[in-house]
């Protein structure tokens, strides 16, 4: 695919004051997110970090209309999201494949939903495995696949339905490393291309730092935004640079701390100390 068939469209996203507070039946209200606010441009790569269960997912959830918001609001394109929406392509850590459909079924799935007929679809799907080096796996079923194949198909298929915004929740947590590095520069690459906006959920640091323009870290649950770190380098980034490094200190610094606070919550004891 060349840079000028890319897909153009491309939306921000507001979030303000936007507070997230579960109430389970027969159980104590969840406080997940504390009332919290950020810009987000259209086009940036954002990674967001934090501890487990400061409401990372649940951010992208009410992002990708499936869960609303209890206070404030969250837009997209200036647009209220009061709705799930083709538009805002979300990518699973379980990859979220139909079984039942073959690679190229999978790709196209979204895009028999926007009204296109087969031959096109068929074609669009083609154009998008071959970005992420499976032109030749368009036949095969799902199950046929190891875990990083299925990944990727699922990004090809959320990049081939051409969203506005793209949700990615741990991607590439369940991958080993060397699939992982790949699947970041694949990402990267496509990414360049298209101008996504991209909310990325990792619990890396370094994945962090490698791909986003921003990196955002939240606190403890409930969660809210701690520091909103620019990463101001240029691609390709390499982890070794004292550049880098300098942004994992940051990034560490803010961090540790809210992972002590969680660990403490829980109970934990021995791995931070104030
Ligand atoms: N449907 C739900 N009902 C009740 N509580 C929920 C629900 N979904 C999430 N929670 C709670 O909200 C909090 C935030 O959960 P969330 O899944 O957003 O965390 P997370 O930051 O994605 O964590 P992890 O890094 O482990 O994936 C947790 O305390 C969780 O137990
Ligand atoms: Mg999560």
């Amino acid at each position: 695919m060349t840079e000028t068939t890319a897909p153009m469209n491309t939306k921000g996203i507001s979030i303000h004051e936007l507070g997230v507070t579960f109430t389970p039946e027969g159980s104590e209200p969840v406080e997940a997110l504390r009332p919290t606010s950020m810009e987000i441009e259209p086009g940036e790569f954002i990674a967001l970090v934090g501890p487990s269960g400061c409401g990372k997912s649940t951010l992208l959830n009410v992002l990708a209309g499936f869960i609303k918001p209890s206070v404030g609001r969250a837009l997209v394109g200036g647009d209220p999201i009061t709705k799930p929406n083709i538009d805002h392509g979300m990518v699973f850590q379980d990859y979220a494949l139909f079984p039942w459909l073959n690679v190229i079924d999978n790709v196209a799935f979204g895009l028999e939903r926007q009204g296109m007929a087969l031959a096109e679809r068929h074609d669009r799907a083609r154009e998008y495995l071959e970005m992420v080096g499976l032109k030749d796996f368009a036949d095969k079923r799902v199950n046929e696949l190891s875990g990083g194949m299925k990944q990727r198909v699922a990004i090809a298929r959320v990049f081939a339905t051409d969203p506005s915004i793209i949700l990615m929740d741990e991607p590439f947590g369940a991958l080993d490393a060397l699939t992982r590095r790949f699947l970041q520069h694949q990402l990267l690459d496509i990414w360049q291309k298209n101008r996504k906006t991209v909310v990325f959920v990792t619990h890396s640091v370094q994945e962090a730092i490698y791909l986003a323009s921003r990196v955002i870290v939240m606190t403890a649950r409930p969660g809210r935004v701690k520091l909103d770190q620019t990463v101001d380098l240029p691609h390709p980034r390499d982890f070794a640079s004292a550049e880098f490094r300098d942004y994992e200190k940051i990034i560490y610094d803010q961090l540790d701390e809210e992972l002590a606070k969680t660990f403490k919550l829980e109970g934990g004891q021995g791995m931070f100390h104030d």
